[in-house]
C-alpha cells in the first residue's frame, strides 16, 4: 500500500475548494429518473447523458473527482474518446462505485445490507488499471419504528470497513458512505442520534480492519429532520447540528467529509453546506465538501429531457450548480447567486 499516494489523491480531490460529482447511478436508478422525464431508458440514452456531463465546459474548475458506474467507465464519447480520458484531460479524477447495491437484510424487516464484497479485490484491480483512483460504497440506514437495529448498523459498518481496506490495498481512496436516509417523520434530534451511533461504529470497524484514515473520504448525510416531519429547522440549525454530530464521531485524521444530498433541493444543499463553512471552516480538522448527485445534476437533467438541442442549456445548469457548491465550500454562496 502506498500511503502517500492515497493521501495525495484524497487531497487533490478537494483542492481549490472543489468537490465530487456523483454520476454513478446504477442503471435501475438512472432509468427511474429518465422515466419521470419521458427519456428512453436505453444504454445509448444513458451514454449520451453521461457524455453531456463529462464534456461540460469548465467542470474541472469546481469538480475534483467524478464517480462513475461500471457501465459508464467503459463508455466513450460519440467521437470515440473514453470518458475516463475526457475526465483526466479536464483535471477531474475518475472514481467508481463498486458496491453491488443494498439488498434486504435477512431477519431484519425494513432494513438493508449493501452487498459486493465477493470478488471485490479483482474488480478493484481492474478499475485501477482503467484509471480510477478512488471508489465508493454506499450503505443505507433507515430510521423508523424501532429502526435502525444494531444488527443493521454493525453489518453495514463491517462491510464498509472491509471494502475500504481492499481499496487501500490496491491504491484506491475509499469513499465511505453510510447514509442515514431522510425518509420518515422523525425529528432532527433522532437523525443526529442515529448518525452519531452509525459513524462511531463505522470508525470502530475501520480501525479493526486497519484502514488508514488519512486515505479515506467520509460521505455522510447532513443531520436533518425526516422529510415528512412538520418541523424543518432553519439552515443555521441544520449546519450546527451536523457539525456538532460529526465532531463527536469523526477522527481528526480524516482529510475530508463530502456530504451526499439525499433528496434535498439543490439550493438547500448548497445553503446548508455554505452555512457550515461560514461558521466552522477555520476551526475544523477536516474539509467540509460535497459529493452530490441529485443536488448537482437534477436541474441539468430536467432541462436536457433527452434532447440534443438542450445539451448546452443543461451543461450550463450543471456547471452553475457545481460553481454554487464550490462557493459553498468557501462560505461564499448566497441566495443572490441563484438569481442569474
Ligand atoms: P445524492 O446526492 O443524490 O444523495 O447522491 C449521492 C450519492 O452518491 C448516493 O450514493
Amino acid at each position: 500500500m502506498n500511503s502517500q499516494k492515497l493521501e495525495d489523491t484524497a487531497k487533490s480531490l478537494f483542492a481549490d475548494n472543489k468537490g465530487l460529482l456523483a454520476m454513478d447511478e446504477s442503471n435501475g436508478t438512472c432509468n427511474r429518473r429518465f422515466a419521470k422525464l419521458g427519456i428512453p431508458q436505453t444504454v445509448e440514452a444513458r451514454r449520451a447523458y453521461r457524455e453531456l456531463i463529462v464534456t461540460t465546459p469548465g467542470l474541472g474548475e469546481c469538480i475534483g473527482g467524478a464517480i462513475l458506474y461500471d457501465e459508464t467507465i467503459r463508455q466513450q464519447t460519440k467521437g470515440s474518446i473514453p470518458f475516463v480520458k475526457v475526465l483526466i484531460d479536464a483535471g477531474i479524477i475518475p472514481g467508481i462505485k463498486v458496491d453491488a447495491g443494498a439488498k434486504e437484510l435477512a431477519g431484519h424487516p425494513g432494513e438493508k445490507v449493501t452487498e459486493g464484497l465477493d470478488g471485490l479485490r479483482d474488480r478493484l484491480a481492474e478499475y485501477f488499471q482503467m484509471g480510477a483512483r478512488f471508489a465508493k460504497w454506499r450503505a443505507v440506514i433507515a430510521i423508523g419504528n424501532g429502526l435502525p437495529s444494531w444488527g443493521c448498523i454493525e453489518t453495514n459498518a463491517h462491510a464498509l470497513a472491509r471494502y475500504a481496506a481492499l481499496c487501500q490495498e490496491v491504491g484506491l481512496v475509499p469513499v465511505v458512505e453510510p447514509e442515514v436516509l431522510m425518509e420518515g417523520s422523525h425529528k432532527l434530534e433522532r437523525c443526529s442520534e442515529v448518525t452519531e451511533k452509525v459513524l462511531r461504529e463505522v470508525f470502530c470497524q475501520l480501525y479493526t480492519q486497519r484502514v488508514m484514515l488519512e486515505g479515506i473520504i467520509l460521505k455522510p448525510n447532513m443531520v436533518l429532520a425526516g422529510s415528512t416531519c412538520p418541523k424543518q429547522e432553519a439552515v443555521e440549525e441544520v449546519a450546527n447540528a451536523t457539525v456538532n454530530c460529526l465532531l463527536q464521531a469523526v477522527p481528526a485524521a480524516v482529510p475530508a467529509i463530502a456530504f451526499l444530498s439525499g433528496g434535498q433541493s439543490a439550493e438547500l444543499a448548497s445553503a446548508r453546506l455554505n452555512a457550515m463553512n461560514v461558521r466552522f471552516k477555520s476551526r475544523l480538522p477536516w474539509a467540509l465538501a460535497f459529493s452530490f448527485a441529485r443536488a448537482i445534476q437534477q436541474p441539468a437533467l430536467d432541462l436536457w429531457k433527452g434532447q440534443e438541442a438542450n445539451v448546452l442549456a443543461a451543461q450550463q445548469a450543471l456547471y452553475y450548480r457545481a460553481r454554487c457548491n464550490q462557493a459553498a465550500r468557501r462560505g461564499a454562496y448566497s441566495a443572490e447567486m441563484e438569481k442569474r
